[in-house]
This record gives C-alpha cells, sequence and structure tokens, in this order.
C-alpha cells in the first residue's frame, strides 16, 4: 500500500502532538507521520503517547521553523524529500495591550506564526510541485478571520497566515496542490495556560488606567470562562483534521467549532465591517452579564455541537 508521508511541526505539546498521534493510529495504515518538535528533549510526552506506532508509522525529526537549516536537514533525512502532507502547526501566543509589549515580543510571533510557514514551503513547496502531488494544512485560528481584543498581534500573525494562503491556494491548484487552513477557535492546550501566565505577568505601567482596568477586569476575567465554555480539546482538532486529509475534496478553509461559527459569519454579514465590531463592544462592555451568562449556556450545547461535526464520505 502507498502510504502518504506526513510531516507535522510543533509536536511537544497541544494540537501538534494530538494530531501527530491520531494520524500515526490512522485504522488504514495509511500515513508515515515525521513529527517535530525544535527540541528533541521534550520528544517523551510524544512518544508515550504515539505507543506502538513509535519507529513504526511515527517518527519524531528535530525541527525549529524559525531556522531555514533546521528545516532543510530535516526535510533532506526524509526518503526523496517526499512529503505528501504538510501539516503546519507551530505556533505561539501574545496577549495584552500593545504599548506594554516590546517589538522584540511581537516580531517573535510573526517570526514563528507567519514566517515559519513562509520557510516551511520555501523548503518543502518545490517538490510537491514537481511532484504535482501534495497537501499543505496550515493550523490556523478563527483570529485569522476576525481580530479579538486584546490579541492585535496574534490575529495579525494569522491573518497573515490567512493572506499569504488565499494568494497561494490559486497557484497551488494549478499545480493539483490541494491547502487547507483549519480555522479553531480556543482549544485547550499549554499555549492557553502559557499566554494566560504571561498576560498575568504583564507590566501594565505603559498603559493608560482605563487600559490596563480593561485588560485585568475585562479581558483576563473572561479568559478562563471562555476556554471552558467554548474551548475544544486537542484531540478535537486532530479528528478534524485527520478527516480534512482523507476527504476527497478538502475545502480552503474549515473552522473545528460551530459555536464559535455566528461570531465569525458576523464579518460576512456587513461589508463595511461595523458589525462584528460594535456586537464585540456591546458583549463586552454593555452586556456583559448576558454574555456570561450565554458562555454558561453554551457549555450545554456541547455536546450538540460535537454531534453535528460532518465532512462527508472519506476517502476510501
Ligand atoms: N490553543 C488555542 O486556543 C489555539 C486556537 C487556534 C489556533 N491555535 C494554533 O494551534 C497551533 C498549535 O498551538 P497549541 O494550542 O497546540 O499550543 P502549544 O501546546 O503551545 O503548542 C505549540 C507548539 O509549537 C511549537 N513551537 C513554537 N515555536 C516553534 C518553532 N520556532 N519551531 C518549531 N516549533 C515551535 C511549540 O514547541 P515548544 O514546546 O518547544 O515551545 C509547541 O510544540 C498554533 O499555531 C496556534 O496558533 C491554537
Amino acid at each position: 500500500m502507498d502510504q502518504k508521508t506526513v510531516l507535522i511541526t510543533g509536536c511537544s505539546s497541544g494540537i501538534g502532538m494530538a494530531l501527530a498521534v491520531r494520524i500515526a493510529k490512522d485504522e488504514k495504515k495509511r500515513f508515515k507521520v515525521y513529527a517535530t518538535m525544535r527540541n528533541p528533549n521534550k520528544s517523551e510526552k510524544l512518544a508515550e503517547a504515539a505507543g506502538r506506532t513509535l519507529g513504526r508509522t511515527l517518527e519524531i525529526k528535530q525541527l525549529d521553523v524559525c531556522d531555514e537549516k533546521s528545516i532543510k536537514a530535516c526535510v533532506d533525512s526524509i526518503p526523496n524529500r517526499r512529503i505528501d502532507v504538510l501539516i503546519s502547526n507551530a505556533g505561539m501566543g501574545l496577549i495584552g495591550p500593545i504599548e506594554c509589549q516590546s517589538l522584540e515580543e511581537m516580531k517573535a510571533v510573526m517570526d514563528t506564526n507567519f514566517f515559519g510557514l513562509v520557510r516551511l514551503l520555501k523548503g518543502i513547496l518545490p517538490d510537491m510541485k514537481r511532484r504535482k502531488r501534495g497537501h499543505i494544512v496550515v493550523i490556523s485560528s478563527v483570529m485569522g478571520i476576525q481580530g479579538i481584543l486584546f490579541n492585535d498581534i496574534y490575529a495579525a500573525s494569522k491573518f497573515a497566515v490567512e493572506g499569504f494562503c488565499e494568494s497561494l491556494a490559486v497557484q497551488a491548484l494549478r499545480f493539483n496542490l490541494n491547502l487547507t487552513l483549519i480555522e479553531p477557535g480556543p482549544v485547550i492546550t499549554e499555549f492557553e495556560r502559557k499566554v494566560y501566565e504571561e498576560g498575568l505577568k504583564t507590566d501594565l505601567s505603559a498603559a493608560d488606567k482605563e487600559t490596563a482596568n480593561m485588560f485585568t477586569n475585562v479581558y483576563l476575567k473572561n479568559y478562563n470562562q471562555i476556554f471552558q465554555s467554548l474551548g475544544q480539546t486537542p484531540e478535537d482538532i486532530a479528528k478534524h483534521t485527520h478527516k480534512i486529509i482523507t476527504t476527497n475534496k478538502p475545502p480552503f478553509r474549515h473552522q473545528t467549532n460551530n459555536l464559535y461559527t455566528p461570531m465569525t459569519t458576523l464579518k460576512y454579514a456587513d461589508p463595511n465591517g461595523d458589525l462584528p465590531i460594535d456586537t464585540f463592544y456591546k458583549m463586552v462592555f454593555e452586556h456583559d452579564k448576558i454574555f456570561n451568562a450565554s458562555l454558561n449556556f453554551i457549555k450545554m450545547l456541547r455536546w450538540g455541537s460535537r454531534k453535528s461535526f460532518n465532512l462527508g464520505k472519506p476517502q476510501q
């Protein structure tokens, strides 16, 4: 059987780890997974979760998306440099008022989330084009469609990813390549914990009182509640992505959380762009009690959302 090779970035934790394990455990053994991470000293958890697939359908390799040499070394180590499915997952977050963030911090986010993808494709796309075969899957975010309060730089990095992929998609089609943006809403991973803890430590002295208060008493106060109500698990995202890579005609965009879809739909409902901004403003500042009650109500609806996931027939 012709096994497809899958290269995934950022597999030391969260979505990347869940993806690697899920795809390596594919019942029909359709994939050979190269699960990569920038620091292989962190591979213990993945090795444990991979179980018997380790050394069979899953191999762990070093790859830092911020280092072109590391990308080249990893791709060169794969037989015939053949990657059938590339899953660009590595990423980092940043929250807070921009006046309290250094340009270095902001550049690190862009360098990882956006230029990390660009570096990967510079290394992998030419081979895919030559073979006229391949699927590029990018773990984007609903924040690649819609900005969220105090996520200015992170959302900008995901918007960059979306614009880049939308431009590339037409060319990809010419080479018979598929390109898919996976757009999760909140997912409960290390990412969420790290970002929140960094947020708590933010030195707010450069911000005015109103902004500092908004960040601490509105944004951070609701942060956990939003993840608890709307948050998916990394395994949910892995399940969606597994289905996407086994679908005959994968879509260009795929949102994983249909509880979040009404929010992103607002964007398309008003070409002026005021509707989502006004709605977010009212939700946060004028109807915060209703907003919180809705989040609690949504918790109860979560099971329904899982049941409604359906992407059509997987490939045989
Ligand atoms: N969690 C969410 O709410 C959420 C929602 C939507 C989209 N996403 C996206 O999902 C992706 C995965 O995030 P996650 O939630 O699974 O977070 P996570 O658990 O923090 O995982 C992020 C992964 O990226 C890796 N990484 C960071 N910089 C890297 C680099 N330069 N080279 C290679 N790997 C690097 C991390 O490695 P280290 O362990 O070495 O740091 C880690 O393995 C990200 O692109 C994120 O933007 C997350």
